[in-house]
């Protein structure tokens, strides 16, 4: 009923009255009076005008299921939010709750992540309020091989949603960051339980570092916050997330309309840092250097060496010149 609540404030720019609410919630007066002090003690500024009603005045920065529910207008992503204060990782929580039956469309939310994984075994920095760490369940009717095609799906979804922001000016460094002024600004780390030839559950993991932090001493120099480019723009963690929720939605029905990216590949190709460049893929069988030149409809990367391309699908590429580093 929060939810619902905080809706109904936020549609309207003038103030609700009690009995509006009660109307259209179907509840007692008694019931709308509880849930606004319950409102209020969570930080909600809620101001009761006697003879006219509730305005929201201002809401928390917060990530919690009534305030993301009120947020919402998506059609199906989202509709189930598990929201914690801390968890270890809400991509292993993710997998836990899509074991236990959890439905597709379900999100994963934390304040803080105790145990926030990277690619590769990497950690992922996750301090309280610095950011959004989110995960989604997703049960889609895909072969294995297809799934790693749903990070380039959250990419666009990232790069489109931060792109609403003022000023921004979002990249993608293929397959898995979100960049701002050249400065890592998002990670994205898909991970699946699958049979041979049937996936059980996708798990993506997508963190969106949003205030300045301490970053650890191995992505100091690469890692930056929304916060920290955009100035002091104060963004809402939550409408953020609806944000991208909402794209994630857009471009995941593209992309099971043709189960290839070609429904949105030249749009992506605008945000593609990579697109022309130089780029040094980590091969198990030899690490070589050639000239990114965007993705195929698979969504693998196209890498050009002595005229000839090879489409690369693993993450396993690094950029020259990105963020000043070669490896
Ligand atoms: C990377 O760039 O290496 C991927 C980082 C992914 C971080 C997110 S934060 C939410 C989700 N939970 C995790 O433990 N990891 C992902």
């Amino acid at each position: 009923m929060k939810a619902q609540i905080l809706k109904l404030l936020r549609q309207s720019a003038d103030s609700v009255s009690g009995q509006e609410l009660c109307r259209q919630l179907g509840v007692s007066r008694t019931a709308v009076w509880k849930a606004m002090n319950q409102l209020r003690e969570s930080g909600y500024e809620i101001e009761a005008v006697q003879n006219k009603g509730y305005r929201l005045l201002k809401a928390p920065d917060v990530l919690s299921a009534d305030e993301l529910a009120s947020l919402c207008c998506t059609r199906w992503l989202g509709k189930q939010i598990y929201s914690y204060p801390t968890i270890d990782s809400t991509n292993t929580e993710g997998k836990r709750l899509a074991e236990e039956g959890a439905e597709h469309g379900s999100v994963v939310v934390a304040e803080v992540q105790t145990a926030g994984r990277g690619r590769r075994g990497h950690q992922w920095s996750s301090p309280k309020g610095a950011g959004i760490w989110f995960s989604l369940i997703l049960k889609p009717e895909l072969l294995p091989g297809d799934a790693a095609t749903l990070t380039l799906v959250a990419a666009m979804a990232v790069v489109k949603a931060i792109g609403r922001l003022p000023g921004a000016q979002p990249q993608i460094k293929w397959p898995n960051d979100v960049l701002l002024s050249q400065k890592k600004v998002c990670g994205i780390l898909t991970e699946m339980s699958a049979q041979i030839d049937y996936i059980n559950y996708i798990v993506t993991g997508i963190g969106i570092n949003v205030r300045p932090q301490a970053f650890p001493e191995d992505c100091a120099g690469t890692a930056t916050a929304l916060e920290q480019e955009l100035g002091a723009l104060p963004i809402s963690r939550a409408a953020l997330l609806q944000a991208v929720l909402e794209e994630f939605e857009r471009y995941y029905q593209q992309y099971m309309q043709t189960l290839d990216v070609s429904l949105f590949r030249q749009e992506y190709h605008q945000y593609l840092i990579n697109l022309d460049k130089q780029v040094r893929v980590l091969d198990p069988k030899g690490a070589y250097e050639g000239i990114a030149r965007g993705i195929n409809e698979k969504g693998e990367l196209l890498v050009e060496r002595e005229g000839i391309r090879t489409a690369v699908n693993s993450g396993e590429v690094s950029v020259r010149g990105i963020y000043g580093y070669v490896s």
